[in-house]
């Protein structure tokens, strides 16, 4: 298992990866989901303090990449080098995707070690020549048993389908390598019995403990009816199963076989985030890849939910047209991180729709958020100039305030941090949101400000300064998930002079009281989230 990063920068990273997605479309919804997820793992991760790594790319082999370039006419390689270009790349800078790499299965980097890792299975008698014929899903890139195909109808009449992309499998026959997978069973349960937490959530884990106790077939893994793939090293005919070749990503992208140091503080990783379509790649073949190599297996194989469409899986043939930019330019990108994931709980599967996003916005972020931070910010101009006021140690209210933000800091910290429960984490910080919204209404410091007596003015100086250091505790917690807006805030509270950058800003550190101290200048700033436009035609 994994070690969480340390504060020392010579330590362990904390090492996070996303699937490597296919290059036959651009990015959609369902894709933005889990690197968004992951973003903010990893962001979290960094605020605390720890060396992380946060790792995603592209798949850019297999016969499903082939097909799309030679019904566009364009060599597979232009095909995939364009839409890394001009689709994948560019979507996650405007998501604000902090990855620390970016690896692409064509790269000379990766190619070389697959080729290395596969011979050195090959040399050690993992791996023997034998023949396949069976279903094969091109949209899944596998082959597929018979219990788990569809009768199809309509156009597919009389076809067998995919249960997933829900269309025709084809029937292969080859002659392959096989990976002796069916021998890792045994070891590979007991791995799962040992390490409870390795497949998240419960329902994904008990999937595949029943799969793989009913027993594993062994693996083929290499194909020979087509070329675009790692050429099999010591047989040039056949290229690596595109699907040995992507999980490796997770390996060749960290130095293996290349730079030990690299791979020494980074691999294995601590979380590999996956949809819940390609749990079992991850939570059965790459183990058992790692196994036959006797190297460490990840922490944490965490497979979130799909996002649903009329009921379907979300996918390029259903998506309704709604890219991720359309809701961007709307909402803006920071509303966008956090609603999916606020929206829907993590392991899930949950369905998006226009309305509860618009709704979600102006209530939890405009009304309650938003407004608070603006609130703030006005009576402490309109009172003090803009000059935040010295505080009294306060009463019983304040008080609540204080332990309410060190409620909130601990409980996010372990449900989004250790837990991935994103959901839950950032509904801790919003209820902190909504219990400085009631302090105020209750306080009513418009009404105290007209006491003129050293008393009143010393509790109007208490209310405005317990409600400025509440959001300054809530722009640190919040910044992970809503990075632009945190920085408007930490500017209008006028931090950095006082406390120094945001990202410097520890999540231990978050809870403590008083670290805002008087004297700081505040401003009414930027809006935080503005009311909405009507909804596009
Ligand atoms: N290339 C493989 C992964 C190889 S990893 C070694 C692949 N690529 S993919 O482009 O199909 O992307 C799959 C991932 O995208 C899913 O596992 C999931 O993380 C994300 N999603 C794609 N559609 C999704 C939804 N509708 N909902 C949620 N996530 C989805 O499979």
């Amino acid at each position: 298992m994994a070690a969480t990063g340390s504060e020392e920068q010579g330590g362990r990273a904390y090492y996070v990866t996303t699937p490597i997605y296919y290059v036959n479309d651009a990015p959609h919804l369902g894709h933005a989901y889990t690197t968004v997820a992951g973003d903010v793992l990893t962001r979290w991760h960094r605020q605390r303090g720890e060396k992380v790594w946060y790792l995603t790319g592209t798949d850019e082999h297999g016969q499903k990449i082939m097909r799309t370039a030679e019904a566009n006419g364009v060599t597979p390689q232009e095909w995939a080098d364009k839409l890394v270009d001009e689709a994948w790349r560019p979507l996650w800078d405007h998501l604000n995707i902090k990855n620390d790499d970016f690896i692409r299965t064509t790269e000379k980097r990766h190619t070389d070690r697959v080729q290395e890792f596969v011979q050195d299975l090959f040399d050690k008698d993992e791996i023997y020549k034998g023949g396949y014929e069976g279903p094969y899903c091109v949209g899944c890139e596998e082959y597929k048993l018979p219990g788990e195909l569809l009768d199809g109808e309509g156009e597919f009449a009389d076809l067998k389908i995919c249960a997933i992309h829900k269309t025709p499998v084809e029937i292969l026959k080859e002659e392959n390598y096989f990976f002796k997978l069916s021998e890792y069973g045994p070891k590979l349960l007991a791995h799962y019995e040992a390490n409870p937490g390795f497949i998240q959530p419960e329902s994904a884990r008990n999937e595949v403990v029943n799969f793989v106790k009913q027993g594993l077939q062994d693996l083929s893994i290499s194909r020979s009816t087509f070329d675009w793939g790692v050429p099999v090293p010591w047989d040039e005919k056949h290229v690596i199963y595109v699907w040995i070749d992507a999980l490796l990503n997770y390996a060749t992208a960290v130095g293996y076989n290349e730079n030990p140091a690299k791979f020494e503080e980074t691999f294995p990783a601590d979380v590999h985030l996956v949809g819940k379509d390609i749990l079992r790649f991850h939570a059965i073949i790459w183990p058992a890849m790692l196994l036959a190599q006797g190297l460490p297996l990840p922490g944490k194989i965490a497979a979130n939910g799909w996002l649903m469409v009329g009921g379907e899986k979300m996918s390029k043939s259903n998506l309704t047209g709604i890219k991720p930019q359309d809701l961007t330019s709307h909402f803006g990108v920071d509303a966008y991180r956090w609603y999916f994931l606020r929206a829907i709980s993590f392991g899930q599967d949950g369905s998006f729709s226009w309305e509860d996003f618009s709704a979600r916005y102006t209530s939890e972020l405009a009304n309650d958020y938003g407004n608070l931070a603006s609130r703030v910010a006005a009576m402490v101009g309109k009172y003090y100039g803009g000059t935040l006021p010295e505080t009294t140690s306060g009463g019983v209210a304040e008080q609540a305030v204080r332990d309410g933000l060190a409620k909130a800091v601990t409980e996010a910290d372990r449900k989004i941090g250790e837990e991935l429960d994103f959901q839950g984490g950032i509904l801790a910080i919003f209820d902190f949101v909504k219990q400085v919204n009631g302090y105020i209404t209750e306080q009513e410091p418009w009404k105290v400000a007209k006491d003129t007596s050293p008393d009143g003015q010393a509790a109007l100086a208490t209310i405005l300064y317990t409600a400025a250091e509440a959001l300054r505790g809530v722009a640190v917690l919040l910044n992970p998930v809503m990075p632009e807006t945190s920085q408007k805030l930490w500017d209008s509270l006028g931090a950095d002079a006082a406390l120094g950058a945001l990202a410097d800003q520890r999540i231990q550190d978050a809870g403590t009281w008083g670290l805002l101290p008087a004297g700081t200048t505040v401003t009414k700033g930027a809006v935080l989230f503005p009311r909405l436009e009507e909804k596009p035609a």
